[in-house]
């Protein structure tokens, strides 16, 4: 009994210690958006503007919103060919209203092939007309309300070797639908920052290196691209490491770098071996390495750092697994370690 209870209070001790204590969030932690040097983005839904709880914490921590799934072709794009535009509108006219910057996402998307573009009428107009209508269309509509556009979104192979094929890549060319959509949405905006965004570049390097390829290929062109967008929806137990690695290989480029959609899964994890406890822990140290990361490139190449789901409850991994919690602020809208984790990197 007694050496149980013993062995029960080291237990208990050695879950006070210093990993636990990590885990810990000050009081009175800073807003996010107060003390980073650049941009703080989250992801949004027009629903959730309305969730007054949901308003204030975005207000408060972020200064940059992108629409989780409402600025794509699958809700904009009607099943007879027409355009809607009012979850997106609502979208526009919060952030306008609020003074956050509103970055497009996404214009092209091997994974969003609208059946009226599969079905498409060429007699009427051709292939390439309604693609470069769709851009003008959307881009235009948001010409000078936006802080940067993610025009191709996903576009090379999971393996690295060479690009994805699409409806898009089928009908206009594998590269030249890439450069056609970043000439168009130029022609559409002026202005606005165009960038290319992609995932796994963190867990790939042959997909990084073609990633980054395809950069290349495209300024070469002429095409207007003028950032990177790294998504990073990472696990846990991703190795210490990759994300510095992944960040300044990226920054190499020279164009500004956008941490697009940063969530840190804990189910994810491949290694199923690890506690909650110890991912949780891992989950605040791949927060703490991403912050860092970015805080080492130049100012001008800080282009935003996004969070995909601001509390846990508002994530999309929370479909794949209810279990998950890869967000920085809890259900109550609590800042967890991670984001305690970000305050401290970025200097607050
Ligand atoms: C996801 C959204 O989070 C979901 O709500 C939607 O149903 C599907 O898309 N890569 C991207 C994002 O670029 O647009 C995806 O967002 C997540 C993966």
């Amino acid at each position: 009994m007694h050496r149980r209870a013993v062995l029960g209070s080291t237990l208990a001790l050695a879950a006070c210690g210093p990993k636990a204590r990590s885990q810990t969030v000050p009081a009175g932690l800073p807003p996010l958006r107060a003390v980073a040097p650049f941009r703080i983005g989250a992801c949004v839904q027009a629903l959730q503007l309305d969730d007054p709880t949901f308003a204030a914490l975005l207000i408060q921590q972020a200064s940059q919103i992108t629409p989780e799934w409402q600025m794509k072709m699958e809700y904009i794009v009607q099943p007879d060919g027409t355009f809607r535009f009012d979850a997106p509108d609502r979208i526009a006219a919060f952030a306008r209203a609020n003074g956050l910057g509103l970055l497009g996402h996404t214009l092209i998307w091997y994974a969003q092939v609208p059946d009226a573009f599969a079905k498409l009428d060429e007699r009427r107009v051709s292939f390439e007309q309604a693609y470069r209508s769709y851009i003008l269309a959307v881009a235009g509509r948001y010409r000078g309300q936006v802080v940067g556009w993610d025009v191709v979104n996903e576009a090379v192979a999971e393996d690295g070797d060479g690009w994805r094929s699409s409806l898009w890549s089928e009908r206009l060319g594998d590269f030249e639908h890439i450069a056609l959509a970043y000439r168009t949405a130029r022609e559409a905006d002026a202005d606005a920052p165009l960038l290319l965004n992609d995932y796994n570049l963190d867990y790939y390097p042959k997909k990084r290196a073609t990633f980054l390829k395809l950069a290349e290929r495209l300024l070469a062109s002429g095409a207007p691209l003028t950032g990177l967008g790294t998504q990073m929806h990472v696990a846990a137990d991703i190795a210490p490491g990759k994300i510095t690695t992944m960040i300044r290989e990226l920054a190499g480029l020279g164009l500004p770098i956008h941490i697009s959609e940063l969530d840190v899964s804990l189910t994810r994890a491949e290694n199923k071996f690890l506690s909650r406890a110890e991912l949780e822990r891992r989950q605040t140290a791949v927060y703490a390495e991403a912050a860092e990361a970015f805080m080492a490139l130049p100012a001008a190449q800080r282009f935003a750092f996004t969070l995909w789901g601001l509390r846990d409850g508002d994530s999309w991994l929370k479909k794949e697994n209810a279990a998950d919690a890869p967000a920085v602020f809890d259900d109550a809208g609590r800042p967890k370690a991670g984001a305690a984790a970000l305050v401290r990197a970025f200097g607050g």
